[in-house]
């Protein structure tokens, strides 16, 4: 079995939360080049999406290997240091415990892991966004493995018609559920319509039996109870010979939906397809950015990247997030635009309300109370002659 492991942290941003620095990357290349020369990775590739670093590894250690999230703990670590050198804006960001314990669990870096044997032809493509939280994935997923308006192959493609099990995980409480699709399509819709707190966590093929996508669902950021950011996430979905076409995977970024993230982490904005160079999220920290990076592997070797939204049959998509996005900054502080109040990453309410406690009062009375009683009874029963 292959494992390819998208493992990825922000460990600092260049300029303010808008990219990453190359030196940086230089970095994280040279620790992913001794560990495929030291033989725990096949092949490695480092990516940014933002101010968030991705490492694209391939290895045979399965997923939760504590081998390789050590390894990109340190990576991580050495990245930290490289921003610390240059002064950039919020060094070890993501690197929520001082400590490694085993794996990467609950210690800030977002990872995506698919374990899969290696077919004579293996087209992947691995989604990195930034500016936006897992959930964002839902809407594609749902379009990408579920719907026949997206997806032709669905309808057409034998191995496909039997349809594909949707894992879902309830961020809030820590628990999962298994949707099998077409059947339980309504079910799942009621879910993972709401991306803030369910999530598609891994898509497999019923006829295949395979793992066909995963997504870097971990829970919530809680430091001390506390919610502390979206976790810009990371998307593995393999392709073709009874899984979904390369075309069917990118199609439904053609249609820039609204995400939660973009500035603080607390507004609705479009989620933009861009090229690799175009991710870099300067306006309003936003709009969120998707890149798609397309590889055929070969013997655990990753041919690539392809950079799949460097097309201008995307360039629609992009024109129209940014019409979105005017439209929406339009709204200013006003929900929709900003996010409810209890998905705010920034809030100062609980202040708000503990100082402003004693100037609430209760609202007037209705008007018709503070009319002396004999003639509120003689209006009330002229109404009704
Ligand atoms: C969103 C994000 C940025 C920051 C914003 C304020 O995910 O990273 O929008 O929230 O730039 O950053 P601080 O609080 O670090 O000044
Ligand atoms: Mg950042
Ligand atoms: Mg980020």
């Amino acid at each position: 079995m292959l494992t390819l492991s998208i493992v990825k942290a922000d460990t600092g941003g260049y300029v303010g939360h808008s990219a990453v620095h190359p030196d940086m990357v230089a970095e994280a290349q040279r620790a992913v080049d001794r560990a495929i020369q030291n033989g725990l990775l096949i092949d490695a590739q480092v990516v940014t999406c933002g101010d968030d670093l991705s490492l694209i590894m391939t290895h045979r250690y399965g997923r939760d290997s504590h081998l390789v999230h050590g390894f990109a703990w340190e990576t991580f670590r050495a990245t930290t240091r490289v921003a610390q050198d240059l002064g950039l804006y919020g060094a070890g960001q993501d690197l929520l415990s001082d400590a490694f314990s085993g794996n990467l669990r609950g210690l800030g870096p977002g990872y995506a892991e698919i374990e899969f044997e290696e077919r004579p032809s293996e087209p992947v493509l691995c989604f990195l966004a930034d500016k936006t939280e897992p959930g964002a994935w839902n809407l594609p997923l749902y379009k990408i493995f579920a719907d026949p308006f997206n997806t032709p192959g669905l309808v057409i493609d034998a191995k496909m018609h039997a349809g594909f099990v949707f894992e879902v995980y309830d961020l809030y409480e820590d628990k999962r559920i298994e949707f099998d699709c077409p059947a339980d399509l309504y079910d799942m819709l009621m879910f993972i319509g709401s991306p803030a707190r369910y999530v598609i966590h891994s898509v497999r093929s019923k006829a295949l039996s395979e793992a066909a996508a995963v997504t870097s669902t971990q829970r919530l950021s809680l430091i001390a109870g506390k919610y502390v950011g979206k976790d810009d996430p990371v998307m593995v979905v393999r392709c073709q010979s009874g899984l979904p076409s390369i075309g069917e995977a990118l199609e439904p970024f053609a249609f820039p939906h609204t995400v939660a993230g973009s500035m603080r982490g607390s507004h609705h904005a479009p989620l933009m397809p861009v090229r690799l160079e175009d991710a870099t999220p300067n306006r309003f920290d936003g709009p969120p950015r998707v890149v798609g990076l397309g590889f055929q592997i070969k013997d655990g070797k990753l041919i690539g990247p392809r950079d799949m939204f460097a097309d201008p049959a995307f360039d629609r998509a992009r024109a129209q997030a940014n019409e979105v996005m005017d439209y929406l900054r339009r709204h200013g502080p006003f929900e929709p635009h900003r996010l409810p109040l209890d998905e705010l990453e920034y809030t100062t309410m609980p202040e708000l309300e503990k100082r402003l406690a004693d100037r609430w009062s209760p609202l007037p009375a209705p008007a018709a109370e503070q009319v002396p009683a004999g003639e509120a009874a003689s209006s009330v029963s002229g109404l009704r002659r």
